[in-house]
């Protein structure tokens, strides 16, 4: 078994990218070969952005923020590779993946006050476990001694498509591919140029452009690198 074979429990993979191009698949694919933990950074961010709309925190006054942090507590509870985030002992994981939260993270993960928090507790995460950890900063800010890095791409034409054929199957009758399009792009933006850690690939991360390439084609790949990299 292949987990056995990393006797080290420091080890980080890396896995940024745009938004819907996979990141999580590939991130669990991956920590479930290796008998890694997986560990979802977005849901940190919106496991607080969904605090912070319950609690009606004004995100433009710092101390407001700052005190709010202190009233958070997140864990994440992994089962079956899937990253299970609580905040304050309840469970979140359905409801920040909900369009109220979706709407409102943009602005609370570029604020300055909240990242420096969530960067802290992240590093924490990796001080005694073998992760894959996947977000928009891992390999710059977070991990950026991470041994394994990847940055993810994809046409966007196609995430729009993956990700409304994931909406409809779940029932989502409402939202048009355009709709689906315009999000993504306004994401993209929003992502690659705020100030804060904006999204960008580390110098050394290795590109995975998954635009042709099936779950199990990229999962292979990901695996050479990562032998590559992480000689046992
Ligand atoms: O991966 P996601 O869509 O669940 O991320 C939610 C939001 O959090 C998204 O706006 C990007 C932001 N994010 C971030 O700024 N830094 C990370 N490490 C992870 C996510």
């Amino acid at each position: 078994m292949l987990a056995l074979l990393y006797m080290r429990k420091n080890l980080v993979i890396a896995i940024d990218g745009y938004s819907s191009c996979g990141k999580s698949t590939l991130a669990k694919a991956l920590a479930k070969k290796l008998g890694f933990i997986y560990i979802d950074s977005g849901s940190m961010y919106r496991a607080v952005t969904l605090f912070f709309i319950r609690n009606k925190v004004d995100i433009s006054d710092p101390e407001a923020v700052k005190d709010a942090l202190q009233h958070i507590e997140l864990n994440f509870h992994s089962r079956d590779y899937e990253s299970h985030i609580t905040l304050n002992g309840e469970e979140v994981s359905e409801e920040i993946r909900q369009m109220p939260v979706s709407e409102n993270v943009s602005e609370v993960s570029a604020n300055k006050i909240v990242r420096k928090e969530m960067v802290k507790q992240q590093q924490r995460m990796g001080k005694s476990k073998n992760i894959v950890m996947d977000g928009r900063d891992i390999g710059t800010t977070v991990f950026a001694d991470a041994q394994v890095k990847f940055f993810m791409t994809a046409d966007p034409k196609i995430r729009a498509e993956r990700r409304f054929k994931e909406l409809q199957s779940k029932g989502d009758t409402v939202t048009s591919l355009e709709d689906v399009f315009e999000n993504l792009a306004h994401r993209d933006y929003a992502d690659t140029t705020r100030a804060e850690s904006p999204l960008t690939r580390a110098e050394d991360a290795i590109i995975l452009d998954n635009t042709e390439l099936t779950q199990e084609e990229q999962l292979d790949f990901a695996l050479e690198q990562v032998h590559q990299h992480l000689p046992v």
